[in-house]
């Protein structure tokens, strides 16, 4: 039996093939559906699956009876209940994560992205939001404007979709009122325009009582509008607009089977090709022409945006996957720096410097995040100034990334201007971003190109250089054993300098506490100048209790394979807590000193460390003698 509450799950997948290639002439507009349970957003949805026919005879059986169980509206067909998938759900009264349905009519097909409206749930709807060419914001007309709908409607410009409906609806409680219906899209309008949302379009409806879903209802005699579905099947979709835009096309795979054929695969993003097109491959910046659109059905004439083809060019010329291939006159900007928007959707803090990978198109690249510049509350849209962001919080940064990249801005293509950011340790996806623009210093700032290099500074002082980082709880005996192992070295005749975190504090990082931004921050820092240090041909030694593996890591990659060794000293908190040196464990379980590492601040202890030394079997002085011999090999000189 199909569990009417699925009620497009339950089209299986051969069906839902078979139905679309019914309808494969037919143009598709994807929208997204905003509002909450109350404002009747599954009962709307229901409502246009079964007035497009989408429902199978069965499904309707059964859902009759399952209205009739759940005793509402009296054995009517409850709409809700066809989309309010779980039944965990429908005891909450709420909908949560994205469900994706289709219908479709004589004149279009359909995707519906049924979104949740409950805040938590911002992510949900920026991953429904993100194909979408219409978004259809729900009003009870009981109500009108909440602070919901500016949340939504928000939203929905912020992630670029240009089409707007409002839908009022349940105008059947309201007994039809034109006065009601104009106040709240007097209202509406008045903040649309603020936000700057140009032009939306306004319907009456009654998702219960079918009025002005499929045509004009005889209770709203004073509206002259569209219907819902009539609008719907009216208005542009995005795909006209990208074929009319400039070809470009990400490369996703590089297929070369034989030494004969060199073919590059991938969605056209926007524009149409055709072979003797001209065209250029982005970053290098390096000109051919197309030379096949090759299909398993045969080679094309033509291959528009929205296909995924794989092109031949007439020239041997570089071009590897994450490359893009554009119109030779129309090419893609280029660069490292961007202002974009980022929508944060990990339950742990964005936090700025930290490195994250960026996947955009076709490209995975390394990219770090500034200070946002603003965060936005979307209920009231302020701009409110923020250290970093939080869960479903969004805000607008700055980004660079480790190597210049073809994009455009999300304005112009969702596919070349959107991005994701993942967390380097866990793989997660932790954000997502829409560019904006370049920042004009991406282009103005140069290397400059030094002659005395690092490898000439090492080799004047006779060592190779080294980072030796030195991470633990506070008073676990990091600056203690780093003193002795520095001691050593000048006796050795090595060049050396040790940071240590109490004194860059009082310097450097005086303006840094110990949050989690703030330790994120100041171990950046460190992490330059150390790496600077080491430029100079030094033996750095760091003594900080460095507590995040992310930051460890980011500066184990800004220097050359092997030069940064990771030194654990391994202390557990009971023994460091006993020795509380300065005093501090004992502060900060009298509850005078926040935010303190072991107590109530994470401490990330290191799960390969190069070197571990556990201070409750060696004494500061064998541990000093150990890594100095440990390491010792490794700094033979400069030959
Ligand atoms: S880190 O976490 O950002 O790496 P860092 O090593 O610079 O910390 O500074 C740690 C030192 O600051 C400790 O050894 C201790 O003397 C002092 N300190 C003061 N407040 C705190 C706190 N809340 N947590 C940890 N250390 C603190």
């Amino acid at each position: 039996m199909i569990d009417p509450a699925y009620a497009t799950d339950a089209l299986i997948a051969e069906d839902i093939e078979a139905y679309l290639a019914g309808h494969e002439a037919k143009s598709m507009l994807r929208f997204i559906t905003c509002g909450s349970v109350d404002d009747g957003k599954s009962t709307l949805i229901g409502r246009l699956l079964y007035d497009s026919k989408m429902i199978f005879e069965d499904q309707l059986a059964s859902l009759t009876a399952d209205s009739k169980a759940v005793g509402t509206r009296g054995g009517e067909i409850d709409f809700a209940l066809l989309v309010d998938g779980l039944a965990a759900e429908r005891e909450q009264g709420i909908t949560i994560d994205v469900a994706y349905r289709f219908f479709a009519t004589e004149k279009r097909k359909f995707i519906v992205a049924d979104t949740p409206g409950h805040e938590q749930y911002t992510r949900n709807m920026v991953t429904g939001a993100s194909t979408a060419d219409l978004a259809v914001i729900l009003i009870d007309a009981r109500k009108g404007v909440l602070t919901q709908t500016r949340r939504h409607s928000t939203l929905v410009h912020l992630l670029g979709i240009r089409q707007i409906v409002l839908a009022v609806n349940k105008m059947d409680l309201v007994d039809y009122d034109q006065g009601a219906f104009d106040a709240i899209v007097a209202d509406y309008r008045g903040f649309a325009q603020a936000i700057g949302i140009e032009d939306f379009t306004a319907i009456p409806i009654s998702g219960v009582a079918g009025d002005n879903i499929t045509g004009a209802s005889a209770n709203t005699p004073w509206y002259a509008g569209p219907s819902l579905i009539g609008h719907l099947e009216e208005v542009p979709v995005e795909a006209d607009r990208l074929a009319a835009a400039p070809f470009r096309m990400a490369v996703q795979w590089v297929n070369r089977p034989n030494l004969d054929f060199r073919g590059f695969s991938g969605l056209i993003a926007s524009g149409r090709v055709r072979p003797g097109d001209a065209v250029r491959v982005l970053p290098s910046g390096k000109t051919s022409s197309i030379e096949r659109i090759v299909t398993m059905g045969g080679d094309l004439d033509e291959a528009v945006a929205g296909q995924s083809v794989t092109i031949t060019l007439a020239d041997e010329i570089d071009c590897s996957r994450g490359d893009v291939i554009c119109a030779a006159d129309m090419p893609l900007e280029v660069a490292d720096q961007f202002e974009a928007t980022l929508v944060w959707m990990a339950e742990e803090s964005m936090f700025p410097g930290r490195p994250y990978l960026m996947k955009i198109s076709a490209v995975t690249v390394p990219a770090s995040i500034t200070e946002p510049k603003y965060e936005i509350d979307v209920n009231t849209q302020a701009h409110l100034p923020s250290k970093c962001l939080g869960l479903n919080a969004i805000g607008v940064v700055n980004l660079s990334t480790d190597r210049a990249i073809p994009f455009a801005p999300y304005a112009e293509s969702a596919d070349l201007g959107g991005f994701i950011l993942i967390d380097r340790l866990t793989n997660a996806t932790v954000g997502a971003g829409m560019i904006h623009f370049a920042l004009r210093r991406a282009h103005n700032i140069h290397w400059q190109a030094i002659d005395i290099d690092r490898e000439a500074h090492a080799r004047q002082k006779n060592q190779r250089p080294r980072l030796l980082w030195f991470t633990g709880l506070s008073g676990s005996g990091k600056s203690t054993i780093a003193n002795l192992v520095e001691k050593k070295l000048h006796a050795l005749g090595r060049h050396s300098f040790l940071l240590d975190g109490d004194n860059v504090r009082h310097g450097l990082n005086r303006d840094l506490g110990f949050t989690d931004a703030d330790r994120v921050e100041n171990i950046r820092r460190v992490g330059e100048v150390a790496k600077l240090m080491t430029d100079a041909g030094l033996i750095v030694l760091t003594a900080f209790i460095s507590p995040f593996r992310a930051e460890r890591e980011m500066v184990r990659r800004m220097l050359p394979e092997g030069e940064f060794v990771e030194i654990f000293i391994d202390t557990p908190l009971e023994v460091a807590e006993a020795r509380d040196v300065k005093g501090l464990y004992a502060k900060a379980r009298a509850g005078k000193l926040a935010n303190f590492t072991g107590i109530d601040s994470p401490y990330e202890a290191p799960e390969t460390p190069d070197i571990r030394i556990d201070t409750t079997r060696m004494s500061p002085e064998d541990a000093a003698e150990a890594i100095v011999d440990n390491v010792l090999d490794a700094w033979s000189p400069v030959i």
